[in-house]
């Protein structure tokens, strides 16, 4: 590894920069479309973990894209602010204008170079290529000094090509150059060499920061990501949980945690604040809804657990026989009993700032209610259980619809059966009942009898927060209106996962209800039920 440090300028020489696109390439995936506020939210905690470089969006894409990129640049501190564009004067104005109040802007410029993109997606001549190549990085660099460039399928590209591309875009004044593995083709020597042979054959190289962007179609995303690094890279281009097109983009809390476990390969540093990597990997995965896989590496809910009596056994003698990385380095709360029934608002407090939220005076006194209401009905109030009731409170969806009590009968031989009473946004108490395939069938078609808000249910899955008969249980659920291409999520958490279904489901009927009422989709709304 020694190789790419010794040559590199003293200030990058042992830094990677981690260039984030949970909220770009991450985004633009299936499932994970998020709304302005939670761009916002997941934008800030990006920043408190410390990335160098947060890729906001595509700004021409849609005004949506648009109006996230300028609200993020002019909001958040730290990283430097990109926003993407395609070689076209329109996207990179664009791309300009969204990035223009960031404290460090950058543009981030692509155009596909491989024979395949080149003769049938653009049917271009590779010196048309260049030419459209710097005329797009000449563009960006009148808007801002820094601009990064990335030859889209670099890793299918002819190398004599991708240095000729590369070269011409440094010359035109790009700072950073990207080195994408779009289709997640490439291995990993093979990805390691083409970083090599840049190094050795573009003369102006010294003058950019490479970087590598992983694709997981082989499930080769880190790996080759490391790889290039190995070979001299100083960025890596990555995704909160791995997020991202098709199989997804490489895991930065994977990057991160393997560069600081075998520091003593790389020799290399990140600025990453590993304990916000659990955190920030929840909150994604709350907002989104894309729940992580439970054997996923660092973030997935089996990552620290030990099973197996052997290995038990060791870990009690000494941690090290069988843990490479610690818990607490990466942020994941520890099991043991912290509060109960007779606990205070200070200890609270004080357990919510371990936690790594800054909750306001009002927020912690909703907490505390909702804390209490838990404490009174399970014993055992653990880390996870209090963050499942901050993130209750992440949505601002108004709670247009409320619950106020609910009624079910089921069982083996009798028909499931649903009475709910929901307050109306003018707060008068309604309520109704329906029968159901079982009585959280027979809950969401009472809940649509009141609302008169019909949706479609594509999703529904339930986990339980903590061990134990009397854990909480979290429901997460998406449904779909048909004159809306959009999904909307719903989650809540409760004791009784029925109870927890309703919830849900008024979350994401009053998140159709807000849509509708700023006149953004129709014809969901039909007549509230007779009982109404
Ligand atoms: O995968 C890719 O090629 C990209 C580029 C836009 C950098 O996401
Ligand atoms: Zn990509």
């Amino acid at each position: 590894m020694a190789d790419a440090a010794e040559t590199e300028p003293p200030a990058t020489a042992d830094r990677v920069r981690i260039f984030d696109t949970t909220l770009r390439d991450g985004e633009q995936s299936p499932g994970a479309s998020m709304n302005l506020s939670e761009k916002l939210e997941m934008a800030r905690a990006l920043a408190a973990l410390g990335v160098d470089v947060l890729e906001a969006g595509f700004p021409i894409a849609s005004p949506g894209d648009f109006e996230a990129v300028r609200a993020i640049a002019a909001e958040i501190n730290g990283p430097v602010i990109c926003a993407l564009a395609r070689c076209h004067e329109r996207d990179i104005d664009r791309a300009g204008e969204a990035i223009r109040f960031a404290a460090q802007g950058r543009i981030h410029v692509f155009l596909a170079t491989s024979a395949i993109h080149r003769e049938h997606k653009l049917r271009m001549t590779p010196a048309q290529i260049i030419e459209r190549a710097v005329q797009g990085v000449r563009r960006a660099k009148a808007l801002c000094d820094d601009v990064e460039f990335s030859p889209e399928d670099a890793a299918r590209t002819e190398i004599e090509f991708l240095c000729e591309v590369v070269e011409a875009a440094i010359e035109a004044g790009a700072t950073t150059v990207n080195i994408p593995d779009t289709v997640g083709y490439a291995m990993p020597a093979q990805y390691a060499q083409v970083i090599r042979t840049l190094r050795e054959r573009v003369p102006n190289i010294d003058r950019a920061v490479i970087s590598v962007h992983c694709h997981d179609d082989l499930g080769l995303a880190v790996a080759n990501s490391l790889a290039g690094v190995e070979a001299g890279a100083r960025q890596v281009e990555c995704t909160i949980n791995g997020i991202g097109e098709r199989a997804g983009n490489a895991a930065l809390e994977e990057i991160v945690m393997a560069l600081r476990t075998r520091r003593d390969y790389f020799g290399l540093e990140t600025g990453i604040r590993t304990e916000r990597l659990y955190p920030t990997s929840r909150l994604l995965a709350t907002i989104t809804g894309l729940a992580v896989q439970r054997n996923k590496a660092i973030v997935g809910r089996n990552a620290f657990a030990h099973e197996s009596g052997i290995h038990q056994d060791g870990m009690l003698k000494e941690r090290s026989t069988y843990e490479i990385m610690r818990p607490e380095e990466v942020g994941v709360p520890k099991t043991d009993l912290v509060l109960g029934k007779h606990s205070g608002r200070h200890a609270l407090r004080d357990r919510v700032e371990e936690l790594g939220f800054q909750l306001g005076e009002e927020q912690l006194n909703r907490l505390f209610d909702d804390f209490k209401a838990l404490a009174d009905k399970k014993k055992e109030v653990y880390d996870e259980d209090i963050i499942v009731l901050i993130e209750q409170h992440l949505d601002d969806v108004p709670a247009q619809w409320q619950l106020v009590s609910l009624h079910t009968t089921a069982g083996t031989s009798v028909l499931p059966t649903a009475t709910v009473q929901i307050k109306r946004p003018d707060g008068e108490v309604v309520q109704d009942a329906a029968i159901g395939d079982g009585p959280v069938d027979a809950i969401f078609k009472a809940v649509e009898r009141v609302t008169g808000v019909h949706a479609n249910l594509r999703e529904f899955v339930v986990r339980s927060v903590t061990q134990g008969k009397d854990a909480q249980g979290e429901v997460t659920l998406e449904l779909e209106v048909e004159s809306d291409d959009r999904t909307y999520r719903g989650r809540a958490a409760s004791t009784d996962i029925i109870e927890a279904s309703a919830l849900a489901y008024l979350n994401a009927v009053n998140a159709i209800a807000t849509r509708v009422q700023r006149g953004q989709v129709r014809e969901v709304i039909g007549r509230p039920g007779a009982g109404a």
